[in-house]
């Protein structure tokens, strides 16, 4: 029985990041219908606040998980459609993140399984400190990944990598993560990797808005496609930043060496 007044997701806006917090400690952070529904609430209200926010922190509370999966005590004894519903409240939130147009980093230190690993595969980058674990352990419980797994993660760590995680259930840690591809850097504790973190917003900031947008809305939408289709989304994309204010900018200052000045968003 759920008996709080905290919020279980926090939204804290500092500048021009935004730091979507997952406070559930005492479950791991585990992924309730109430936590992916403020989830989709906070990135909501943070692709509104588009024009100001150039980058997204998603960190899990408590220091021993970024999230242990979706709320294993609410699967007990129920059936095929309640599982749907819980899918697809999964993949809306993973669809809110990659609709937000700035980029999103997920910040793990700790336990990122199941529904965890998918979230954190629907952020643009995972950042883990080396007191990390990531699998998709559903196969144990008697399911399968359900928030994405099946497609995110072979196209992140390639198809045999992603069988052998999903099959076995097992969990990696940090250092194979990366050697995986499914953690882009790896960080020795947690203050460094929210600096860590920090810093590569700071250097998305110093960039185009409307063009990492456009770059971002490209990468998601091609994901999966054939070549073909996918090239005729980027060369829409392409178009769409060619002639902008920012382009005019961005080669103007090339062109006189010195610093661009880009729009707000
Ligand atoms: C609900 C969870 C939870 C989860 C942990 N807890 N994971 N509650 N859902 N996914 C709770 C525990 O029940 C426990 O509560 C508390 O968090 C601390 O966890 P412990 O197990 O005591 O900690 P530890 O022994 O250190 O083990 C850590 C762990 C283990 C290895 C991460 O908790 C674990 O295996 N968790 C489940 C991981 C998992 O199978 N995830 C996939 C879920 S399915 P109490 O009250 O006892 O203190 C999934 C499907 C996604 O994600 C798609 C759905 C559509």
């Amino acid at each position: 029985p759920e008996s709080e007044t905290a919020p279980e997701v926090r939204l804290d806006v500092d500048g021009d990041v935004a730091v979507v917090t997952i406070d559930r400690p005492r479950a791991l952070n585990a992924l309730s219908g109430d936590v992916l529904e403020a989830l989709d609430a906070a990135f909501v209200q943070i692709t509104d606040a588009a024009a100001s926010v150039r980058g997204v922190l998603l960190v899990g509370e408590g220091g021993r998980a970024f999230v242990a999966g979706a709320d294993i005590s609410a699967m007990q004894g129920r059936g095929p459609e309640e599982g749907e519903r819980m899918a697809r409240l999964g993949h809306r939130v993973a669809e809110r993140i990659e609709a937000c147009p700035a980029p999103v980093i997920a910040c793990v230190d700790g336990f990122a399984l199941g529904g965890g690993l998918e979230l954190a595969l629907a952020c643009d980058l995972i950042y883990a400190t080396d007191a990390s674990a990531f699998g998709q352990p559903e196969v144990r419980l008697g399911l399968i990944p359900g928030f994405g797994g099946t497609v995110r993660l072979p196209r992140v760590v390639g198809p045999a990598r992603a069988r052998e995680l999903i099959y076995t259930g097992r969990r990696i840690d940090t250092e194979e993560a990366v050697r995986a591809g499914l953690v882009a850097r790896r960080f020795p504790d947690r203050d460094a990797l929210l600096a860590g973190a920090r810093e590569t917003i700071a250097l998305i900031a110093q960039n185009s808005p409307v063009a990492v947008a456009d770059a971002k809305h490209v990468l998601v939408a091609a994901a999966g496609r054939p070549t073909g289709e996918a090239v005729e989304l980027e060369i829409d994309g392409f178009m769409h930043s060619f002639g902008t204010d920012d382009m005019r900018e961005g080669v103007t200052a090339f062109l006189e060496k010195r610093t661009p000045g880009f729009s707000r968003g």
